[in-house]
């Protein structure tokens, strides 16, 4: 079938033709779609990246073609010849190539297909599971070809963005040494070094501050990281971040850089126009108003603390809150005004899943029209005093339910943050079609991880400690800010960065919080070490989730969407089916040996 592509070169994408094009010759090559058998005429559905063109085949006007026509299936490749035509006034207005079709002189089959297993169509009703199976058949769908062109148009508006501003394109290694800090590494075994590893990059963040201290100033890349984590809807084990570094710099100046691209990227993506600056939220009021780090600021439903009225009225005749608060937990609600039915099942499921979040239970409170409690078993002995105080808090009337959470603090937000979107989603209180970008800032420079119980860098341990919190790095170090950024994006965390410790002394004394010896520092991060003590320029940068930022701006819940060829979130790609068993040859030549149990 060559020859016929020799022969005929193409003169048109399957979206292109228009009413002006009504007598032309043309050449088109696609997909069979939908075809229809009318008798002397056979129409076919003809399918590219760029569109669709109605095809006909036309019994007395090309005979051999209408009989090859007939036997064409969904999915063979063809190639067309044949002259345009208008449909007068049979326009099909919802297709691009509506006004026209082609009327056909020559056909090609230049490839059969066998039947695929779920329709190239739109809104397929295909398991998720069965699509990635046939990833390049559901790659083939519109609204995918659609998406991944949104990604293709966000990451040239960003490369071209960065280039305009100084920033130099470059890259780093993907295969590096184990330096263990935040995520999990994904591990690679040397042949030639036996026993010894690589790690992949769980980011390029090493290596983006010693091009800052080599002196190149303005460095980005969009490049692909590497993470053994658990796996959900927006985490990957590979995905792809706009990695940025910046010499000299306050955060304004990081801050800027990238809210002039994300002006870029939402002209680009839905040709609307964002107004820098972004509002800028501390960590600590994200916590204590959203109960997150990553606050949706686009409806309220915001939690209230009532710690300091119960504290006020001694509990107030609750004995639980009474205790709680004695003992140093919180006590926090969020209330639902009269407007919201939820009925009693409805709020027996809340407590059901505030019980999976790990809560003890939902107490709640309906408050009646003289102003009363009913549907609880507080009403009885709550004092009056305390119910107005807290009524007057937390901006309750009658016909408002109020939901509460008793607690240590940090449960207490998560749980109360994670009602709060889940009541938003349930209840549709999150306006369509609002963006609301938001810098969080001064995070705490430590956590102590659930995991383990030790202390741990949150952002990573080359994250700048505040200035004004030097000593404390010693003395009560989770007290220590950091000079770091989260930039959300309507309740996504889709970027992240920090002010870097340029001077060694700093980052020794980091690593020591950190619990890492000065032995095991000098180990495994002595380089960088090393690399501080040559003229390290103060910098500072940010990187931000190419996917998930283009998951938001598509529309999407889950980060597979827009990526072409994603893991199952127990991380297997369902089509090559990786990962695999490899033989005993291959690992004994990697100083490998099976695991025997
Ligand atoms: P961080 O770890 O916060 O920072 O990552 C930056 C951004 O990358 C995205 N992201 C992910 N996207 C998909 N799947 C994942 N598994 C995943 N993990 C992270 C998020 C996140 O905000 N080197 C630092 C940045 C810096 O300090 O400059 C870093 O990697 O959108």
């Amino acid at each position: 079938m060559s020859e016929f592509i020799e022969k005929n070169r193409r003169t048109h994408d399957c979206g292109a033709l228009r009413a002006s094009h009504d007598g032309e010759e043309v050449v088109l090559y696609g997909w069979v779609g939908r075809r229809r058998d009318l008798g002397g005429f056979v129409f076919v559905d003809l399918r590219d990246r760029e569109g669709v063109t109605q095809v006909v085949f036309d019994s007395d006007q090309a005979p051999e073609a209408f009989k090859l026509a007939g036997d064409i299936r969904p999915e063979w490749v063809v190639g067309v010849k044949g002259r345009v035509r208008s449909r007068g006034e049979n326009v099909n207005l919802d297709m691009s190539t509506g006004e026209i079709e082609v009327l056909a002189a020559d056909l090609a089959v230049l490839n059969p297909s066998s039947t695929p297993p779920f329709g190239i169509v739109d809104g397929v009703n295909a398991h998720e599971e069965l699509r990635l199976e046939y990833r390049y058949l559901d790659l083939r769908r519109p609204e995918m070809v659609k998406r991944l062109r949104m990604r293709h148009r966000i990451t040239q508006r960003v490369r071209n963005y960065f280039a305009r501003e100084g920033f130099l394109e470059l890259e780093t290694p993907m295969m590096i040494k184990n330096t263990p800090g935040g995520a999990r590494n994904f591990l690679v075994p040397s042949r030639p070094s036996a026993g010894n590893f690589y790690a992949l990059a769980e980011s390029p963040q090493i290596f983006k501050q010693l091009f800052m201290i080599a002196g190149y100033d303005r460095y980005f890349q969009i490049v692909r990281c590497f993470r053994d984590e658990d796996l959900r809807g927006d985490r990957q084990p590979e995905f792809t971040q706009i990695d940025a570094e910046m010499s000299f710099v306050t955060p304004q100046d990081i801050y800027t850089a990238v809210e002039g691209m994300m002006v870029e990227v939402f002209d680009e993506a839905l040709g609307l126009e964002v107004k820098p600056p972004f509002p800028v939220m501390s960590y600590r009021e994200a916590m204590a108003r959203f109960g997150t780090d990553k606050p949706d600021v686009r409806y309220g439903l915001e939690l209230c603390d009532l710690t300091g009225v119960v504290k006020e009225h001694d509990g107030g005749g609750i004995d639980l809150m009474k205790k709680a608060t004695e003992k140093g937990d919180v006590v926090k609600c969020l209330v639902l005004g009269k407007d919201t039915s939820l009925s009693r099942s409805d709020v027996d499921k809340l407590e059901a899943r505030v019980k999976e979040m790990g809560g003890m239970g939902l107490m709640r409170a309906k408050v009646t029209d003289g102003g009363g409690w009913s549907q609880t078993p507080l009403a009885k002995k709550i004092q009056p005093a305390m119910r107005e105080a807290i009524h007057r808090a937390a901006g309750a009337g009658p016909g408002s339910l109020v939901l509460f959470q008793i607690g240590p603090q940090n449960r207490v937000n998560t749980i109360l943050g994670g009602l709060r979107v889940h009541l938003a989603e349930k209840l549709s209180l999150i306006p369509a079609d609002r963006w609301e970008c938001l810098w969080v800032v001064d995070f705490p420079l430590f956590e102590v991880s659930e995991e383990t119980g030790e202390i741990q860098a949150c952002h990573h341990p080359f994250t700048s400690p505040h200035p004004d919190d030097l000593e404390l790095l010693s003395s009560d170090p989770l007290k220590c800010r950091a000079r770091a950024y989260d930039l959300v994006l309507n309740g996504v965390e889709v970027g992240g960065g920090s002010i870097r410790i340029h001077d060694s002394t700093v980052q020794a004394r980091v690593f020591r919080a950190l619990g890492i010896t000065d032995d095991e520092a000098e180990q495994k991060f002595g380089f960088l070490l090393k690399a501080l003590q040559y003229g390290a320029p103060p910098h500072g940068g940010v990187a931000l989730g190419l996917d998930r930022l283009v998951m938001l701006l598509t529309g999407g819940t889950s980060i597979r969407d827009v990526i072409p060829f994603p893991k199952t979130t127990r991380g297997q790609d369902l089509m090559s089916g990786a990962p695999s068993p490899v033989d005993d040859r291959q690992l004994s030549e990697l100083h490998l040996k099976r695991d025997s149990g």
